[in-house]
């Protein structure tokens, strides 16, 4: 008797439980009333509103066979990617984000959206069906430049460099030798196939919109040309041209980039060393001076420039932040 009271009031308990993880998992999926909502704008789709994961399948996307670098962006933008297509799907992500966005014509001014998203890879890009060029946003496409090493007080003066920027597709997507689902060599792969993140950089774990939205890379147009030469102009002497480091530590490390949020960076390149994370370094300041920043208490770094107005506007340091979020390194762990 006693036995069986404990078993209904532990199998009740366990009922219980399961009834709250269910209710707090449908609870905490905030894409789910986005998909019911991209029902409503396209009633003939054809997918399941619960099951809705879509990962990159050339091999580099894949950690030790059957572990995936997360890709859910798709579970909101195009749920049904996997049955209209990526022709399709790119043409619903650029009207989609006019339709419910109130200031898109804004954002698409300031950022220099074209609004016409790339649905492949190929190897010169073309309007239709629309497609980013290999050539030119290849690892060995994007234009050369020279910079000058950062040169301490009182050393002898460094010789300048010339660089060669890889632009922010991965080698891994050339068209000519790029992996299909089958894992052998196919041509185009269309966005489904390379997942969101190779190009857009956002937080590989997040699953509502707000975490997935950290560190997106919008539009790598126009951080890439615009980018580059603002970072080779100002940066590329202390952090080097390849953003590896020198008298600045490396950019190039997505795995500390990634950790840290764009808010952090933001204010790093806003404020330099007023600001209490890099007091006494020699990072400048290329917007502001922070408010409650002290040259008494915490003197600058030997030699630091100081710049008592901006040099940067707020966009040109989002479009920094942007720029340097694309040296992402495939061969590491996210
Ligand atoms: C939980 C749903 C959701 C997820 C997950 C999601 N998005 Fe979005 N995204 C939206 C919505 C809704 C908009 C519409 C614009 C807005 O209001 O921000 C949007 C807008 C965008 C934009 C337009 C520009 C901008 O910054 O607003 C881009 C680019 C974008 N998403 C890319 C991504 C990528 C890449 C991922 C995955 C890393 C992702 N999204 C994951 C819902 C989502
Ligand atoms: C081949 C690189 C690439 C891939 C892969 C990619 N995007 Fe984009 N995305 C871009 C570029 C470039 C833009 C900027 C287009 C422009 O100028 O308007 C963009 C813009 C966007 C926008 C803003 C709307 C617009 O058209 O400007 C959204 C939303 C978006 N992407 C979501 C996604 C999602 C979701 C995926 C995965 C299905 C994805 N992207 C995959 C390159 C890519
Ligand atoms: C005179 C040399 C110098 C120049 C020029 C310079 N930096 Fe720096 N930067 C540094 C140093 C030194 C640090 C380290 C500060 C610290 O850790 O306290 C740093 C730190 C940073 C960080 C934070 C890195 C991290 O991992 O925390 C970012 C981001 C950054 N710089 C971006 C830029 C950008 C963008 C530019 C060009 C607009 C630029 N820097 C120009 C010297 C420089």
């Amino acid at each position: 008797m006693r036995t069986r009271i404990l078993f209904v009031g532990l199998s009740v308990a366990l009922l219980g439980l399961v009834a709250w993880a269910a209710f707090k998992d449908s609870d905490n999926r905030g894409y789910i009333a986005i998909q019911t909502q991209y029902l409503k704008d396209y009633p003939s789709s054809d997918f399941n509103v619960q099951v809705q994961q879509l990962f990159p399948s050339f091999p580099q996307a894949t950690i030790e066979g059957d572990t995936y670098r997360v890709e859910r962006c798709i579970s909101c933008h195009v749920p049904d990617i996997g049955t209209i297509g990526p022709v399709e799907a790119a043409k619903r992500l650029s009207e989609g984000f006019l339709k419910y966005e109130p200031n898109a014509k804004q954002l698409a001014a300031e950022y220099h959206l074209t609004l016409i998203h790339p649905a492949y890879v190929s190897a010169t890009g073309s309007n239709y069906p629309p497609s980013m060029s290999y050539q030119q946003y290849g690892p060995s496409g994007f234009t050369s430049f020279t910079y000058t090493p950062y040169t301490p007080p009182g050393a002898p003066a460094a010789a300048p460099v010339t660089v060669q920027q890889p632009g922010p597709l991965p080698s891994f997507l050339n068209p000519s030798t790029n992996y299909g689902t089958s894992g052998t060599p196919t041509g185009e792969l269309g966005i489904d196939q390379i997942g969101c993140i190779v190009c857009h950089n956002g937080n590989r774990l997040g699953l509502d919109q707000t975490d997935a939205h950290q560190n997106l890379v919008v539009n790598p147009e126009y951080s890439f040309t615009e980018g580059a030469q603002l970072y080779y102009l100002n940066c590329a002497r202390c952090h080097g041209g390849q953003g590896e480091g020198g008298a600045g530590p490396p950019l190039n490390n997505q795995d500390r980039l990634g950790y840290f949020n764009e808010d952090y960076y933001y204010r790093c390149i806003e404020y330099g060393f007023t600001d209490f994370e890099h007091y006494g370094s020699i990072m400048p300041n290329w917007g502001g001076i922070a408010a409650d920043y002290n040259p008494v208490t915490n003197p600058p770094g030997p030699g630091v420039v100081e710049n008592t107005s901006p040099v940067l506007t707020q966009t040109q340091i989002n479009v920094l932040v942007q720029f340097i979020r694309h040296w992402e390194d495939y061969s590491t762990l996210p």
